[in-house]
């Protein structure tokens, strides 16, 4: 028998779209007080937010007529017909948030408008409301969330460890506040004050007050203006690199959203430095007209689309690849590059673009390439440059290029040179693997990979399924310098495979390369093949622990000399420090 649902099933199963876990309500809360114009906003937490979540704010408070209404589903001050769905420059836009938790949780506001008598209050528990009545409280809104899913004990079970969901509430707020530098926020978790982010900060000061000194000196500042389109922000050197995504933070008018191409082309652009399972760091900032955003595609609002998508991709992959390059370092120390500095803010606190800007024709893509790496991208504005907090480095040169010839191996693991600035202690392993990533992608771009034939064939066996694809991808694999082909109906013969990998065990190469059906996700099948080729490359290289000859340390030293990249290995790990002439004195207490 069909029945309608009552409301109040409506509303749990609509809040189990929006409220996963006490991090979702603290996002929700603390976007509605960036929207109502905060620039203090305060949360507090006990038991990782499972028995109270906390946060004030001294934005604009609720009108008490509104109040009633807070809690209503598909209730918004911030939207009222379909159009404005188009240019949404608010955080929040369906009406949803409060409705949600107050129908998995107590819930209490307490609201005072500015210049107010007295502040209102208004209660929500499990979907029942109470009438609003008046109250003392600061200007300002504070909402008190009690006992989240008391009355959805399936969920409440799979709320993580108290310790854990304070972890994602802390690591939440410091994502938030990177895109409001302008607002103080504070975090106290158990009443121990965790964070503490004031107003005014640089964007590099607030990345290391949110995640630690170490991460903060390897950051690049980068501005660009496109027709259109404004990308500031700080990028991450290789040698931060981390085993997850964590710190890929790409806010899109100021709301911290993926959107999958723009993160593909950042990876792109860091594809040179970066092996596959290593992930770059990066806060960026792209701004753009509301219309070409589509912010109303994911329940908890965590992604967007954007309608020049490819465009907007190029870009992103041009400004990267430039500031890793090095090249847009160089500009900015010389005071070339440019972010308008003072684009007018929306109320919600993000640059607002008029959207004539992103006209068709100033933009120099070429339009169907995904990542266009020959296309020129077209610079519209040059004015001062912005201050992170940090200076851009100028390129760095490559130290091996004019080292002595002298060396020494120590601990089997570490080379001892004399570099054009002083004392380099050179990681072998670490280089080795440089020197063999960078040769297989040389001789990869050529086109020109060096195959070594084998004399006996050597005879893989495979699953079906692995067979299917390894026919299907002979001549990809063919161009990467492993020629296979069927041998039987249930094994492969491996004729040939790439020089550099010729001292690897032939079996173990063909099977780390099965990449079968796990890889139809989003990148090509061609870079994922390429990318596991170079990772074997890194591991042919001699590991720390072997004890090099003569020749080889020499011959070694010699390619280093050559390299593009001779600062990191392909996992971002350095290859190589320096100890200056200047900083040596220093230890030895020549020089104070
Ligand atoms: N901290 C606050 N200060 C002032 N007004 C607020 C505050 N929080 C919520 N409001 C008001 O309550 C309304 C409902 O908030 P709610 O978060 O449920 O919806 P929303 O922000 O409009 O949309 P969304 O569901 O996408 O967050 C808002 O539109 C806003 O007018
Ligand atoms: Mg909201």
């Amino acid at each position: 028998m069909i029945k309608k649902l009552s409301p109040a099933v409506i509303n749990q199963i609509a809040a189990g779209e929006v409220v996963e876990r006490s991090s979702s309500v603290v996002k929700e809360l603390v976007e509605n007080s960036l929207d109502a114009g905060a620039t203090r906003v305060r949360v507090e937490v006990r038991s990782g937010g499972a028995e109270l979540i906390l946060v004030g704010d001294d934005g604009d408070g609720f009108l008490p007529e509104d109040l009633p209404l807070a809690f209503a589903s598909h209730a918004t001050s911030k939207l009222a017909d379909v159009h404005d769905l188009e240019h949404i420059g608010s955080l929040g836009f369906r009406g949803e948030a409060l409705a949600s938790i107050g129908a998995v949780a107590k819930a209490r506001i307490q609201s005072r408008r500015h210049g107010a008598r007295e502040g209102w209050e208004i209660r929500c528990e499990g979907g029942v409301e109470t009438p609003s009545q008046p109250c003392g409280c600061p200007e300002g809104t504070r909402i008190e969330v009690r006992d989240l899913f008391f009355n959805v004990p399936a969920r409440r079970r799979f709320l993580k460890s108290a310790h854990a969901e304070r972890a994602r509430i802390q690591e939440l707020i410091a994502e938030l506040s990177l895109a409001r530098l302008d607002v103080d926020f504070t975090f106290v978790a158990d009443e121990k004050e965790i964070l503490r982010l004031p107003h005014g900060d640089t964007l590099a000061q607030r990345f290391q007050r949110c995640f630690g000194d170490e991460l903060g000196k390897g950051l690049v500042p980068v501005a660009r203006t496109f027709a259109g389109l404004s990308v500031e922000g700080l990028v991450g050197e290789p040698d931060l690199a981390r085993r997850d995504g964590k710190l890929e933070l790409m806010f899109v008018n100021g709301r911290l959203a993926r959107e999958s191409s723009a993160l593909y082309a950042v990876r792109q652009a860091f594809r040179e430095y970066l092996m596959g399972g290593r992930f770059p760091v990066y806060v960026l900032q792209l701004t753009l007209p509301a219309d070409q955003v589509d912010v109303n595609i994911h329940p908890r609002k965590a992604e967007v689309r954007l309608v020049e998508a490819r465009k907007v991709a190029g870009c992103l992959h041009e400004t990267v690849r430039a500031v890793l390059q090095g090249r847009l370092g160089m500009n900015l120390s010389a005071g070339g590059v440019v972010i308008a500095a003072e684009m007018p803010r929306a109320r919600s606190g993000f640059p607002a673009l008029p959207s004539t800007l992103f006209g068709e024709s100033a933009l120099g893509f070429a339009p169907a390439a995904v990542v266009p790496t020959s296309h020129t991208v077209r610079e519209v504005s040059t004015a001062t440059p912005t201050t992170h907090g940090a200076t851009a480095p100028a390129a760095r040169p490559n130290p091996f290029v004019r080292a002595t010839g002298r060396y020494l191996q120590v601990m089997d693991l570490y080379l001892l040179l004399e570099g054009p600035d002083g004392l380099l202690v050179v990681d072998q392993h670490a280089l080795h693997e440089r020197v063999m990533y960078e040769r297989l992608r040389r001789q990869h771009a050529a086109r020109a990979v060096q195959i070594q034939r084998l004399l006996v064939p050597v005879v893989v066996e495979v699953s079906p399924s692995e067979m299917a694809w390894l026919t299907t991808s002979q001549e990809l694999l063919a161009a990467e310098g492993l020629l296979v082909e069927p041998f039987g109906p249930a094994s492969i013969a491996v004729n040939g495979v790439p020089t550099v990998l010729a001292k690897l065990d032939c079996k173990k190469l063909v099977r780390s390369l099965l990449v079968g059906d796990e890889v139809a996700g989003a990148e090509p099948l061609r870079h994922v093949v390429a990318e596991r080729f170079h990772s074997m490359a890194c591991r042919s290289a001699v590991m720390s622990g072997d004890r090099l000859s003569d020749a080889e340390i020499q011959s070694l030293l010699v390619e280093a000399a050559t390299l593009e990249h001779p600062h990191n290995c392909p996992h971002g790990r350095p290859t190589v420090l320096t100890f200056s002439t200047a900083e040596l004195e220093r230890y030895f207490r020549r020089r104070c």
